[in-house]
Parts: structure tokens; C-alpha cells; sequence
């Protein structure tokens, strides 16, 4: 029996909640990036903007009540980008502060930013672990000089060495983010990843390459003028990568996701949990009260928004009933634990199916995607979708998926 004082029952304490900063700063554009970021800004219009985010800290002053006044401490703080490390030390720091600096958090928060190699510097990385950060996300995506000049990177191998190594030395967890692009060879990414391992970094997210319309690399696999990635070879060396990364002690938690014990972040698994969050900045997105909103990306509109003293939402949609089940099925699916069947829509003829198609595995009343599901996850949410809307439907021989790329993330830090 639970006890309760003279005073009535202690007030309840909901589970704790995150925050998500979006710094949309970049020295330069990647080639495949379509994150909202810009590389047109200056001292000036970086403190403008780092000004107008705490300014919507305070429009949104209802949905910061609980997290505030202590009802749902502030669990995890994710700063991403864009690039973080653009800013100087000085404005990341008021930006912290300003925002998550007034939140009542819980007593061992995980407050994590995200860095470039090439502006990641030991002024940076004090003035940040002396604001609280104690988990460093670096954007290296390859130490292959070839495959670097591929992805459009200003950074060079031995440069992002050097920044992985300053991060172990400041800080307790250093994330580290790597892409499957073409160019890739299994042998030279295992012994990429064993180098990560030995500099240090306890978190791998590994993403396959997605081309995204509109971006400098889709025009140029459009045009002929680089090769379109073949699905075969793409599953080949994203599954021999994963065998690596586990033979080296990183265990695979979600799709993109590799961690060495205790590394795990925190903040992820709350997304992947549908725990809230307030997102802020251009481009942010956040999710309160069965609420999920997009901030406006364009930084014009954003500021002259925020300074109007209106919310700076482009689309906000308040979840119905059959949108919270897909996504009560769908996020833990992302997951090594995978999604308890009772959330799921298939009849057992449909689940022996998939078993039997090696995508995925029933065990203590969950269903897990395998390796070979997790590349599918884009048409395994298809088939469990189509149930959900349908109903029962009789056991098709076969699903006969072929490969998909694996999603990728908006702007939410669901990253490194
Ligand atoms: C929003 S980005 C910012 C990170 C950092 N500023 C950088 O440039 O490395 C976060 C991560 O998403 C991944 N990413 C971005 N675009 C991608 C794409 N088109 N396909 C796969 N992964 C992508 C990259 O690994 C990147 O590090």
C-alpha cells in the first residue's frame, strides 16, 4: 500500500521530459544534408537568432510549466544542428543557459551537443563542459579522405582524430557519427570503427545515405554523374558493419544506433518512448500532450515570428487515436527491445510469416526487428500499417520486401 501523509499524497511527478536546441549554423553545406541550416550568417545574425530562440523559451511558458516547476524534471538536453560548434563559446553558453539553465532538472540530467571536427577546439569544448555538457556528439561520417570529399566535408581524417581525441579527454561520453556511403568498403569501416573505439568513443551512430530531393548530391545521382548506391551492396556492408561494430563491443539499440555498455542516450530512448519534449529553434520540432509542432526552418521568418510574440510554428497536429497506435507500434519497432506484440495489428499467421522471412523474432511478448527487418523498416511500418487499417486479412505467401534505405531523423537530435 502506498503511503500517504497527513498532508494528502506528495504532488505526482510525471515522467521526466527533454529538450531539443536547434543551432541552424554550418561553416559549409554537405552535399546530402537536408537539415534546416544555412552557411550565410555572421556574429550578428548568430546572436539574433540565439536571442529570438530564448524568446520562444518564453512564448512557450505553458509547455515549460510542468518541466519548470519540477511536476516532469528536465531528464536530457540535446543541442544539434546544423553545427553547434559555429557558435562561439560565449552565445552556446547564454543558449544553455537560457533555456534548459532554467528548467528543474533531474539530479543526473544528459545534456549532449553536437560538434564538427574542424570547429571543435579546446575553448569550445571548456566553455561547454563547464555549462553542463557532459556527452559530445562529433559529425565525422568517415575517416576515408576519398569518401569525405564524396559527402562534401571540409574535414580531413587526421583533423577529425584530433578532435575525437580532445573530446575523450574533456569528456566522460563522446558520440560519434558515421555514414554509409558510396565508397565504403567493409575492411576500411571496421578498421575505422576499431580506431573509434581506441580514441575513445563509447557511441557509434551509423546512418545509411539517404538522398534527399533538392539536395546538390540526389541532382548529381540524377544526372548520371555519380552512381546510383545498388541495394545489394548497400545491405552487404551496412549488416558487416553492424557484425563489426557488435564484435567490438558496441551493441546495436536501434536501427542506426551502437553503443559499449552504460553509453546509451538517453535522450533518443525518450523520443523512442514518446516521452515529451520541447523543441526550439528554426526547424525544431517538440511533441507535449499528444501535440507534435514543426518550427518555421526559414531563419527570417523564425526571428520576425518570435519577435511578433507569436509561436514560430510552420504545422502542429494534436494526434487522434490511430495516430498514437501506429506510432505506440512503430518508434519501439526502431528498437533492439522491438514492440509488444498486444500494440501490434498482425494475427499470428502474419507473424509466423516474417519469422519465417527472417524479419523479425517473437520473444517474451515482443516482436524485434532482425538486421535484415531493419532495413525493411519502411515496408515492415507499410504491412503493420495496412493491418491497422484493414483489419484481418488473410496471410499473403509471402512479403516478398525488398531492401529500403533506413530512415533518417528531422530535426529532433534523434542522432549521435
Ligand atoms: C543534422 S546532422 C548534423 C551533424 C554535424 N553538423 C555534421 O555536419 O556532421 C546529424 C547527422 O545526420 C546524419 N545525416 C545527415 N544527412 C544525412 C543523409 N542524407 N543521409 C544519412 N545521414 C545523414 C549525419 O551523420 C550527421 O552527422
Amino acid at each position: 500500500m502506498t503511503a500517504v501523509s497527513a498532508q494528502g499524497p506528495p504532488p505526482r511527478r510525471r515522467p521526466g521530459g527533454g529538450v531539443y536546441l536547434h543551432v541552424p549554423f554550418c561553416a559549409s553545406l554537405c552535399s546530402y544534408c537536408h537539415f534546416p541550416r544555412t552557411d550565410r550568417h555572421d556574429a550578428a545574425s548568430r546572436r539574433r537568432v540565439v536571442e529570438a530562440v530564448l524568446a520562444e523559451f518564453a512564448l512557450r511558458r505553458d509547455a515549460c510549466a510542468t518541466l519548470r516547476d519540477g511536476r516532469r524534471p528536465a531528464l536530457t538536453c540535446y543541442v544539434g544542428g546544423g553545427t553547434p560548434s559555429v557558435l562561439e563559446p560565449d552565445l552556446f553558453v547564454r543558449l544553455l543557459q537560457g533555456t534548459w539553465g532554467r528548467l528543474a532538472r533531474s539530479p543526473r540530467p544528459e545534456v549532449t551537443a553536437e560538434a564538427n571536427p574542424e570547429s571543435f577546439d579546446e575553448g569550445r569544448a571548456d566553455a561547454w563542459r563547464e555549462a553542463g555538457v557532459g556527452r559530445v556528439s562529433l559529425g565525422v561520417q568517415s575517416l576515408d579522405a576519398d569518401v569525405l570529399r564524396l559527402l562534401g566535408r571540409r574535414c580531413d581524417p587526421d583533423r577529425a582524430r584530433a578532435a575525437l581525441r580532445l573530446a575523450a579527454a574533456r569528456f566522460p561520453r563522446v558520440s560519434a557519427d558515421w555514414i554509409l556511403a558510396p565508397g565504403c568498403r567493409r575492411e576500411r569501416l571496421a578498421r575505422e570503427f576499431a580506431e573509434a573505439r581506441e580514441l575513445g568513443v563509447g557511441h557509434v551512430s551509423f546512418y545509411i545515405l539517404e538522398l534527399h530531393a533538392g539536395t546538390p548530391l540526389a541532382a548529381d545521382v540524377a544526372a548520371g554523374r555519380l552512381p546510383r548506391p545498388r541495394d545489394a551492396e548497400v545491405e552487404s556492408l551496412y549488416l558487416g558493419a553492424c557484425e563489426d561494430l557488435e564484435r567490438l563491443g558496441y551493441r546495436q539499440y536501434e536501427i542506426s544506433n551502437f553503443c559499449l555498455p552504460g553509453q546509451r542516450s538517453r535522450h533518443n530512448a525518450a523520443y523512442w518512448r514518446r516521452t515529451p519534449y520541447l523543441g526550439l529553434g528554426p526547424g525544431a520540432h517538440g511533441f507535449a500532450g499528444n501535440r507534435r509542432y514543426a518550427n518555421v526552418a526559414d531563419l527570417t521568418r523564425y526571428v520576425a515570428e518570435v519577435e511578433a510574440g507569436r509561436l514560430p510554428e510552420a504545422r502542429a497536429d494534436r494526434l487522434g487515436p490511430a495516430a498514437r497506435r501506429l506510432e505506440r507500434m512503430f518508434l519501439p519497432l526502431r528498437t533492439a527491445a522491438g514492440a509488444p506484440l498486444r500494440d501490434l495489428p498482425a494475427n499470428d499467421a502474419v507473424l509466423a510469416r516474417g519469422e519465417a522471412e527472417g524479419l523479425w523474432r517473437r520473444a517474451r511478448g515482443r516482436l524485434a526487428l532482425t538486421p535484415r527487418g531493419r532495413l525493411r523498416i519502411d515496408d515492415v511500418e507499410s504491412l503493420f500499417a495496412g493491418l491497422a487499417r484493414s483489419g484481418p486479412v488473410d496471410t499473403p505467401k509471402s512479403f516478398g520486401l525488398t531492401c529500403g534505405a533506413v530512415p533518417g531523423t528531422g530535426a529532433t537530435g534523434a542522432a549521435g
